[in-house]
Protein backbone atom coordinates (compact mmCIF):
# COMPACT_ATOMS: atom_id res chain seq x y z
CA UNK A 1 0.00 0.00 0.00
CA UNK A 2 1.24 3.37 -0.64
CA UNK A 3 2.19 4.87 2.49
CA UNK A 4 3.11 8.35 1.77
CA UNK A 5 2.42 11.45 3.25
CA UNK A 6 0.13 13.33 1.10
CA UNK A 7 -1.40 16.89 0.98
CA UNK A 8 -4.20 16.99 -1.74
CA UNK A 9 -5.96 20.19 -3.15
CA UNK A 10 -5.06 22.36 -0.40
CA UNK A 11 -5.78 25.66 0.09
CA UNK A 12 -5.36 28.01 2.52
CA UNK A 13 -7.01 31.67 2.96
CA UNK A 14 -5.55 34.42 5.65
CA UNK A 15 -8.49 37.05 6.15
CA UNK A 16 -8.20 37.43 2.22
CA UNK A 17 -4.82 36.61 1.25
CA UNK A 18 -4.75 33.21 -0.70
CA UNK A 19 -1.72 31.75 0.96
CA UNK A 20 -1.84 28.29 -0.84
CA UNK A 21 -4.44 28.06 -3.96
CA UNK A 22 -5.23 23.69 -4.85
CA UNK A 23 -1.26 22.38 -4.00
CA UNK A 24 -0.83 19.11 -4.27
CA UNK A 25 2.19 17.36 -2.52
CA UNK A 26 3.42 13.73 -1.87
CA UNK A 27 6.38 12.46 0.29
CA UNK A 28 7.01 8.94 -0.58
CA UNK A 29 8.81 6.65 2.06
CA UNK A 30 12.65 7.17 2.82
CA UNK A 31 12.99 10.39 0.31
CA UNK A 32 13.96 13.57 0.87
CA UNK A 33 11.93 15.68 -0.45
CA UNK A 34 12.97 19.49 -1.24
CA UNK A 35 10.21 22.24 -1.25
CA UNK A 36 11.66 25.25 -2.05
CA UNK A 37 9.89 29.40 -3.39
CA UNK A 38 10.51 32.38 -3.09
CA UNK A 39 9.83 34.12 0.29
CA UNK A 40 5.74 34.66 0.72
CA UNK A 41 5.36 31.54 -1.33
CA UNK A 42 3.43 29.42 0.90
CA UNK A 43 6.07 26.73 1.82
CA UNK A 44 5.40 27.22 5.64
CA UNK A 45 2.11 27.55 5.48
CA UNK A 46 2.04 24.07 3.62
CA UNK A 47 3.77 22.97 6.41
CA UNK A 48 1.42 24.30 8.89
CA UNK A 49 -1.61 22.76 6.87
CA UNK A 50 -0.21 18.91 7.16
CA UNK A 51 0.64 19.66 11.07
CA UNK A 52 -2.71 21.17 11.73
CA UNK A 53 -0.99 24.21 12.82
CA UNK A 54 -3.10 26.39 10.36
CA UNK A 55 -6.76 25.58 9.50
CA UNK A 56 -7.52 24.52 5.65
CA UNK A 57 -9.78 26.54 3.34
CA UNK A 58 -10.36 23.32 1.08
CA UNK A 59 -7.76 20.08 0.66
CA UNK A 60 -7.06 17.10 2.71
CA UNK A 61 -4.13 15.82 4.17
CA UNK A 62 -3.16 11.97 4.19
CA UNK A 63 -0.68 9.99 6.09
CA UNK A 64 -0.73 5.96 4.02
CA UNK A 65 -4.64 5.15 4.18
CA UNK A 66 -5.70 7.33 7.05
CA UNK A 67 -7.02 10.88 6.72
CA UNK A 68 -5.38 13.57 9.17
CA UNK A 69 -7.32 16.21 7.72
CA UNK A 70 -8.67 18.78 10.58
CA UNK A 71 -6.24 17.19 13.46
CA UNK A 72 -4.59 19.08 15.48
CA UNK A 73 -0.85 19.12 15.68
CA UNK A 74 -0.60 16.91 19.03
CA UNK A 75 -2.84 13.79 17.09
CA UNK A 76 -0.70 14.69 13.49
CA UNK A 77 2.56 14.19 16.22
CA UNK A 78 1.18 11.09 17.65
CA UNK A 79 0.66 10.10 13.61
CA UNK A 80 4.40 9.92 13.67
CA UNK A 81 4.93 13.22 11.70
CA UNK A 82 7.53 15.80 13.36
CA UNK A 83 8.24 18.99 12.65
CA UNK A 84 10.67 21.97 13.49
CA UNK A 85 9.75 25.60 13.33
CA UNK A 86 11.61 28.18 10.94
CA UNK A 87 11.83 30.13 14.21
CA UNK A 88 13.58 28.09 16.89
CA UNK A 89 10.76 27.05 19.53
CA UNK A 90 12.96 25.74 22.46
CA UNK A 91 12.35 25.50 26.47
CA UNK A 92 14.99 28.43 26.89
CA UNK A 93 15.03 27.75 30.63
CA UNK A 94 15.81 23.96 30.20
CA UNK A 95 18.97 22.72 30.00
CA UNK A 96 19.74 20.74 26.33
CA UNK A 97 19.24 17.46 27.39
CA UNK A 98 15.67 18.75 29.48
CA UNK A 99 14.80 19.64 26.28
CA UNK A 100 15.46 16.30 24.24
CA UNK A 101 14.00 14.25 27.44
CA UNK A 102 10.63 16.59 27.28
CA UNK A 103 10.33 15.66 23.70
CA UNK A 104 10.60 12.08 24.17
CA UNK A 105 8.52 12.11 27.53
CA UNK A 106 5.47 13.86 25.47
CA UNK A 107 5.46 10.86 23.20
CA UNK A 108 4.66 8.27 25.65
CA UNK A 109 8.31 7.53 26.73
CA UNK A 110 9.38 6.35 30.36
CA UNK A 111 11.52 8.53 32.25
CA UNK A 112 14.21 6.18 32.34
CA UNK A 113 13.89 5.44 28.12
CA UNK A 114 13.30 9.23 28.04
CA UNK A 115 17.13 9.47 29.58
CA UNK A 116 18.58 7.48 27.23
CA UNK A 117 16.95 8.78 24.38
CA UNK A 118 18.06 11.86 24.83
CA UNK A 119 21.80 11.07 25.71
CA UNK A 120 21.85 8.98 22.62
CA UNK A 121 20.47 11.89 20.57
CA UNK A 122 22.53 14.88 21.49
CA UNK A 123 25.58 12.04 20.75
CA UNK A 124 24.28 11.22 17.10
CA UNK A 125 23.92 15.43 17.00
CA UNK A 126 27.76 16.39 18.70
CA UNK A 127 25.72 18.24 21.21
CA UNK A 128 26.93 16.12 24.55
CA UNK A 129 29.38 18.95 25.83
CA UNK A 130 26.36 20.95 25.93
CA UNK A 131 24.20 18.49 27.63
CA UNK A 132 23.84 20.44 31.21
CA UNK A 133 23.76 24.30 29.37
CA UNK A 134 20.20 25.91 29.36
CA UNK A 135 19.03 26.28 25.89
CA UNK A 136 19.01 29.89 25.98
CA UNK A 137 22.43 30.02 26.16
CA UNK A 138 23.05 28.09 23.29
CA UNK A 139 24.46 29.33 19.15
CA UNK A 140 21.82 29.69 16.97
CA UNK A 141 23.42 26.54 15.54
CA UNK A 142 23.21 24.37 18.13
CA UNK A 143 19.71 25.67 18.90
CA UNK A 144 18.68 24.63 15.53
CA UNK A 145 20.46 21.26 16.18
CA UNK A 146 18.76 20.57 19.38
CA UNK A 147 15.05 21.40 17.50
CA UNK A 148 15.55 18.80 15.48
CA UNK A 149 16.79 16.22 18.22
CA UNK A 150 13.66 17.32 20.02
CA UNK A 151 11.71 16.43 16.46
CA UNK A 152 13.61 12.98 16.15
CA UNK A 153 12.47 12.35 20.30
CA UNK A 154 9.36 11.13 18.47
CA UNK A 155 10.73 8.63 16.47
CA UNK A 156 8.47 10.28 13.84
CA UNK A 157 8.00 8.31 10.18
CA UNK A 158 8.05 11.74 8.52
CA UNK A 159 10.42 14.72 9.65
CA UNK A 160 9.41 18.17 8.16
CA UNK A 161 12.21 20.98 8.64
CA UNK A 162 11.37 24.21 8.21
CA UNK A 163 14.81 26.38 7.23
CA UNK A 164 17.12 23.97 9.32
CA UNK A 165 20.11 25.15 8.21
CA UNK A 166 18.69 29.25 8.26
CA UNK A 167 21.46 31.27 9.94
CA UNK A 168 24.04 28.58 10.09
CA UNK A 169 28.00 28.72 8.97
CA UNK A 170 28.71 26.85 6.13
CA UNK A 171 30.80 24.28 8.63
CA UNK A 172 27.59 24.03 10.57
CA UNK A 173 25.84 23.95 7.92
CA UNK A 174 28.30 20.82 6.61
CA UNK A 175 27.56 19.04 9.67
CA UNK A 176 23.90 19.19 9.52
CA UNK A 177 24.11 18.18 6.26
CA UNK A 178 25.91 14.40 6.90
CA UNK A 179 23.27 14.24 10.12
CA UNK A 180 20.20 14.55 7.64
CA UNK A 181 21.32 12.84 4.58
CA UNK A 182 21.69 9.53 6.79
CA UNK A 183 18.14 9.85 8.64
CA UNK A 184 16.16 7.99 5.96
CA UNK A 185 18.58 4.79 6.14
CA UNK A 186 19.61 5.30 10.00
CA UNK A 187 15.82 5.60 11.06
CA UNK A 188 13.50 4.57 8.36
CA UNK A 189 12.03 8.47 8.16
CA UNK A 190 11.30 10.36 5.31
CA UNK A 191 12.18 13.99 5.30
CA UNK A 192 10.60 17.24 4.06
CA UNK A 193 12.97 19.97 4.14
CA UNK A 194 12.52 23.49 3.19
CA UNK A 195 15.64 25.39 3.06
CA UNK A 196 16.74 29.07 0.75
CA UNK A 197 20.50 27.22 0.98
CA UNK A 198 20.18 25.78 -2.57
CA UNK A 199 23.76 24.32 -2.29
CA UNK A 200 22.42 22.22 0.85
CA UNK A 201 19.13 21.50 -1.17
CA UNK A 202 20.60 20.37 -4.08
CA UNK A 203 23.04 17.41 -2.26
CA UNK A 204 20.17 16.24 -0.04
CA UNK A 205 17.25 16.00 -1.96
CA UNK A 206 16.46 13.96 -4.95
CA UNK A 207 12.93 15.41 -5.46
CA UNK A 208 12.34 18.73 -5.20
CA UNK A 209 8.57 20.52 -5.34
CA UNK A 210 8.17 24.34 -6.09
CA UNK A 211 6.23 26.84 -4.79
CA UNK A 212 5.36 30.65 -6.24
CA UNK A 213 2.72 32.91 -4.74
CA UNK A 214 0.92 29.72 -3.14
CA UNK A 215 0.92 27.78 -6.26
CA UNK A 216 3.15 24.62 -7.12
CA UNK A 217 5.05 26.11 -10.55
CA UNK A 218 7.36 22.61 -10.86
CA UNK A 219 8.16 19.40 -8.97
CA UNK A 220 10.26 16.22 -9.95
CA UNK A 221 13.55 15.07 -9.99
CA UNK A 222 16.18 18.14 -8.74
CA UNK A 223 18.32 18.17 -12.48
CA UNK A 224 14.76 18.67 -14.62
CA UNK A 225 13.80 21.49 -11.59
CA UNK A 226 17.00 22.86 -11.82
CA UNK A 227 16.98 23.64 -15.51
CA UNK A 228 13.20 24.20 -15.87
CA UNK A 229 12.97 27.90 -16.90
CA UNK A 230 9.74 28.43 -14.97
CA UNK A 231 11.67 27.63 -11.76
CA UNK A 232 14.63 29.87 -13.08
CA UNK A 233 12.16 32.96 -13.37
CA UNK A 234 10.27 32.61 -10.55
CA UNK A 235 13.46 31.60 -7.63
CA UNK A 236 16.47 30.95 -9.08
CA UNK A 237 17.45 33.15 -11.69
CA UNK A 238 16.28 35.79 -9.13
CA UNK A 239 19.13 35.71 -6.86
CA UNK A 240 16.03 35.36 -4.14
CA UNK A 241 18.32 32.06 -2.86
CA UNK A 242 21.84 34.20 -2.74
CA UNK A 243 19.90 36.55 -0.49
CA UNK A 244 19.62 33.75 2.41
CA UNK A 245 23.24 32.41 1.49
N1 LIG B 1 -0.57 33.54 10.23
C1 LIG B 1 -0.65 34.29 9.13
N2 LIG B 1 -1.55 35.29 9.02
C2 LIG B 1 -1.64 36.03 7.90
N3 LIG B 1 -0.87 35.86 6.81
C3 LIG B 1 0.04 34.87 6.85
C4 LIG B 1 0.22 34.04 8.01
N4 LIG B 1 1.21 33.14 7.75
C5 LIG B 1 1.64 33.41 6.51
N5 LIG B 1 0.95 34.44 5.96
C6 LIG B 1 1.11 34.96 4.60
O1 LIG B 1 0.97 33.85 3.72
C7 LIG B 1 1.90 33.94 2.64
C8 LIG B 1 2.79 32.71 2.64
O2 LIG B 1 3.64 32.78 3.76
P1 LIG B 1 4.64 31.63 4.17
O3 LIG B 1 5.18 31.99 5.50
O4 LIG B 1 3.98 30.31 4.04
O5 LIG B 1 5.78 31.75 3.05
P2 LIG B 1 7.18 31.03 2.92
O6 LIG B 1 7.22 30.44 1.55
O7 LIG B 1 7.40 30.11 4.07
O8 LIG B 1 8.21 32.26 2.96
P3 LIG B 1 9.70 32.36 3.60
O9 LIG B 1 10.63 31.79 2.56
O10 LIG B 1 9.91 33.85 3.74
O11 LIG B 1 9.71 31.64 4.90
C9 LIG B 1 2.67 35.25 2.85
O12 LIG B 1 2.03 36.23 2.09
C10 LIG B 1 2.51 35.52 4.33
O13 LIG B 1 2.59 36.88 4.61
MG1 LIG C 1 8.72 30.08 5.61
Amino acid sequence: MDDSLRAIDVSVVFSGLRALDGVSLSVAPGEILGLIGPNGSGKTTLVNAITGQVPMAAGRILCGAEDLTGFSPRKVSLRGIARSFQVVRLFNNLTVAENVEAAALAHGNGRRGSRDKARMLLAEFGLEARAEDLAIGLSYGDKRRVEIARALAADPKYLLLDEPAAGMNEAETGELLSILEELPRARGLSLLIIDHDMGLIMRLCGRLHVLASGRTIAEGDKDSVRSNPVVIEAYLGTGAEAAHA
